[in-house]
């Protein structure tokens, strides 16, 4: 028997499991382990998570809990219960100022953001078709284009253009070829926020070229200045996007799974035909625990406020270090240009070899990004572990002034 001969080309055939996306996340693992054996006593601070460290609210684990002992709640939710769709709907409203969304056509859910951009490109995807998609980003729309036998042109993100693509540098035969462009605001890993000039622009873009939108606010409501941003909140954006809105990070509730899309009919039909061939909805009492969440935003103020304090921190303890970092403008990732070396000692080729670094003398676990210039990303999202915010940062304090980082 030789399974390995029988794995298909989109899985990568013989070179499955050496050659894919999860190989940078393997090999920081893989570090952090080794990091470990070589000195036990020196607790790892792990700043490479990326999700929240908080539990979701008592109150939302109540109420699943009563919605567990329903009865109606034992079946197949198929595509989504009434009463979750109009909360999402009012959540638009009140959160993101979009008005007037159709319970009928223009809202359902999904068992979590990835999911639902797993499932949108064998609605739009035939063989050598693109998807814009940014970089560095979230993967999952592109490697479902590539599965569906259609290509991927990644649009740069580079500090100078406040980590918002060039879309007027698209060579006219990709965009010739283009279906679908993904975008991420606030964004991970950057951090970076959209304007509504940039959404503004994207649809024009998106109307002009026949090109559709899936905009990605997994993090929307995680922005620090102003108010959250919707492209929906954008004139005749309706006729062009659909956009996923994650509850993994607003509400703590990444293992919960569950998300709802929103936009464009057409969109929506095409989504939950494909939706429906994968699987039969979330369990209708996570999406009734759910309906509790997105009526009490004040849960994700609160989350907001702890990200941002420790933001604070890390940034003022970075900056006396010699690194030039600033607060995002949204989510839980500080996203940072990588020191040159260490002074009279290694030098750092590329952000993969600083995380290394990191994690290997400091036991500080990190991201590297090498996709736009070499970049770092910290995560805010540390356990405590019984110990303070406070000892985790004079910890860290500790740890990374041990060292004289050249920059
Ligand atoms: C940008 C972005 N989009 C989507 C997701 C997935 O969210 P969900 O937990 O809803 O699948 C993540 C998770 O890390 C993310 O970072």
């Amino acid at each position: 028997m030789n399974i390995k001969k029988l794995i298909s080309n989109r899985f990568g055939g013989k070179t499955f499991g050496i050659a894919t996306g999860e190989y940078k996340f393997g090999k920081i693992k893989s570090a952090k382990e080794a990091a470990m054996k070589a000195n036990p006593d020196l607790p790892i601070i792990d700043l490479g998570i990326g999700e929240p460290d908080g539990m979701a609210d008592q109150k939302i684990i109540d109420e699943l809990y009563k919605q567990t002992m329903v009865y109606e709640n034992r079946g197949y939710a198929d595509n989504g219960c009434e009463e979750y769709k109009k909360a999402a709907i009012k959540y638009m409203e009140d959160i993101y100022g979009v008005k007037g969304l159709d319970l009928a056509t223009e809202v359902t859910h999904a068992i979590g953001g990835k999911n639902a951009f797993a499932f949108l490109p064998a609605a739009l995807i035939n063989e050598g078709d693109y998807a814009l998609i940014t970089s560095p980003g979230y993967p999952v729309l592109g490697i479902h284009t590539k599965w569906m036998g259609g290509k991927v042109y990644p649009l740069a993100l580079k500090e100078e253009n406040n980590f918002l693509p060039e879309l007027d540098k698209i060579p006219v035969d990709i965009l010739k070829k283009s279906k679908m462009l993904y975008i991420n605001y606030p964004n991970n890993p950057t951090g970076a926020v959209a304007t509504k000039e940039f959404y503004e622009e994207v649809v024009a873009f998106a109307k002009k070229h026949n090109i559709i939108v899936v905009s990605d606010p997994a993090y929307g409501t995680l922005q620090f200045e102003g108010k959250p941003l919707s492209i929906l909140s954008i004139e005749g954006a309706k006729d062009v996007a659909i956009e996923v809105h994650s509850m993994s990070k607003s509400f703590n509730m990444t293992g919960w799974r569950l998300a709802f899309v929103v936009g464009n009919k057409l969109l929506m039909d095409l989504f939950k035909h494909s939706k429906n061939n994968y699987d039969s909805g979330q369990f209708l009492a996570i999406q009734k625990a759910g309906i509790y969440a997105l009526q009490h935003p004040e849960i994700t103020e609160e989350i907001k406020k702890k990200y941002f304090n420790r933001h604070k921190s890390l940034v003022k303890l970075l900056n006396e270090i010699g690194f030039n970092a600033k607060i995002p403008g949204g989510t839980f990732f500080l996203y940072v240009r990588i020191p040159k070396g260490v002074k009279n000692g290694v030098k750092f080729n590329n952000a993969e070899e600083f995380s290394q670094y990191l994690i290997k003398e400091l036991h500080i676990s990190s991201v590297p990004w090498d996709d736009q210039g070499p970049f770092i990303r910290f995560s805010v999202t540390f356990e405590l572990q019984g110990k303070t915010e406070e000892d985790i940062f004079s910890e860290l304090r500790k740890r990374l002034t041990s060292i004289s980082f050249e920059f």
